[in-house]
């Protein structure tokens, strides 16, 4: 080999090694990944516990609330600007009951009683059996008293948080969780006896807090693959999740999900962000599973691996921490540039110290429409983000860009932690 040649691999490694060291490092996923919690702190209202990581000088506006366990009025909340301190609004209680049935309210709750029962089955056994038959009993009232909490009570639910999709996925949603944490055989064949009644396998094209068949599918598929041959009967799941995440897929045949210029699932409605973060985190489960079935996803002519499915979720990941068009972050105190007047009323109201005096209803109109910054900063709040273009108007009246949610943070926990454990 010749100097010059033997110098120039030389050199090609070591800039090989390198750029994927500069990759490794670009973002650092502990970090978002405890912001991504602390906003959930930042969340609570009443009076909390001591441990509260929230309870310094971050958001001290959301440390009190009237009432702990009361609920707001929707439309009239919706019609102020107010601190959560000075809320004066309506604090009715809604309650399911016989009555008043809400298969979906319960459904969901029976889901993620059980899925953390899981969780904390080998670190407090006593907690985790709590949780579970917390979980039994709550999913056995939902299925008894079957319909959706929209019904029941339509004029405190809509039109704001109506149960759109219906309380059925809820249901399989719930005993999907009971059967994966229990292993009791009546999930299974209460799952199999209802896949139809139910409709599992309909609307497949979202995972959120109203739609769960996506989730249902991806959850159950799991099954299929583990016990080989044994849940031939859950069959259908698994087709309906392969053919789910093909339509994510940019370039299949079947691909349904839109991409904006830089590279951010968009899907029309709302805040874009909850479905980038919840399609990205069952793009990552999926992955997981398919990685340990030593599988691929067929789609059409061709086929998914489990490392094409990981990437793309880490791409969503990346562009939200801000490697997209604008080079901002569109997670609040994560990196140089992020949202600085996001949609949300304890972080662009001044916090008490700053400002005792009592603000009302409609006097925090002001501070909702002024274009300075907003003074509290919460940390770890992922904002509905840019438009189709890739375009971040950073204007708290544009709500479906600048406003944050929980079930936007919630997948993208998750998808975190992994990138952190597990780097690229
Ligand atoms: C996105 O926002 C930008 C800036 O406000 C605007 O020019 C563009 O037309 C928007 N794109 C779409 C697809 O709405």
């Amino acid at each position: 080999m010749s100097t010059l040649l033997r110098l120039a691999l030389l050199t090609l490694i070591v800039l090989l090694h390198i750029s994927s060291s500069v990759a490794a490092a670009r973002h650092d996923y502990g970090d978002a990944l405890r912001k991504s919690i602390l906003f959930f702190e930042g969340q609570r209202s009443g009076e909390l516990p001591p441990t509260s990581a929230s309870s310094g000088a971050a958001t001290p506006h959301c440390a009190t609330a009237p009432q702990p366990d009361v609920l707001g009025d929707a439309l009239s909340d919706h019609g102020c600007w107010e601190r959560p301190e000075d809320m004066d609004t309506l604090r009715t209680v809604y309650k399911i009951d016989q009555n008043h049935p809400g298969s979906d309210v319960a459904g969901e709750t029976a889901a993620a009683l059980a899925a953390a029962s899981i969780v904390f089955r080998s670190r407090d056994p006593r907690y985790s059996a709590l949780l579970l038959s917390r979980a039994i009993s709550v999913f056995e009232f939902a299925d008894r008293h079957r319909g959706a909490y929209s019904s029941s009570l339509r004029k405190a639910v809509c039109p704001f948080y109506c149960d759109f999709n219906g309380y059925q996925d809820e249901l399989l949603w719930g005993a999907a969780w009971l059967h994966k944490a229990s292993r009791r055989r009546e999930y299974r064949e209460y799952i199999v006896k209802n896949e139809v009644v139910l409709h599992a396998g309909d609307t497949i094209n979202e995972f959120g807090w109203d739609n769960k068949h996506a989730g249902i599918n991806v959850l159950i598929s799991k099954e299929v693959r583990s016990v080989d041959g044994e849940a031939d009967y859950l069959n259908s799941f698994k087709n309906n999740a392969d053919s789910f995440i093909c339509t994510l897929l940019p370039g299949v045949s079947n691909s349904q999900v839109q991409y904006s210029p830089g590279g951010l699932i968009f899907k029309t409605g709302g805040s874009n962000m909850q479905h980038v973060t919840s399609l990205s985190f069952l793009l990552l489960a999926y992955s997981n599973y398919l990685s340990h079935a030593n599988k691929v996803v067929p789609c059409g002519g061709k086929s998914a691996t489990s490392t094409q499915l990981r990437l793309l979720a880490k791409r969503q990941v990346d562009y939200i921490l801000g490697d997209n068009p604008l080079r901002m972050s569109y997670m609040v105190g994560y990196g140089p540039r992020y949202p600085m007047r996001i949609h949300h009323r304890g972080s662009s109201l001044p916090a008490i110290p700053a400002h005792p005096a009592h603000i009302q209803c409609k006097e925090g109109t002001r501070f909702y429409l002024s274009p300075n910054p907003n003074p509290n900063v919460l940390v770890g709040a992922v904002v509905g983000g840019p438009n189709r273009s890739d375009a971040f108007p950073d204007s708290r009246p544009f709500f479906q860009e600048s406003e944050p949610t929980t079930y936007i943070n919630a997948p993208l926990v998750g998808l975190l932690a992994y990138f952190w454990a597990h780097g690229a």
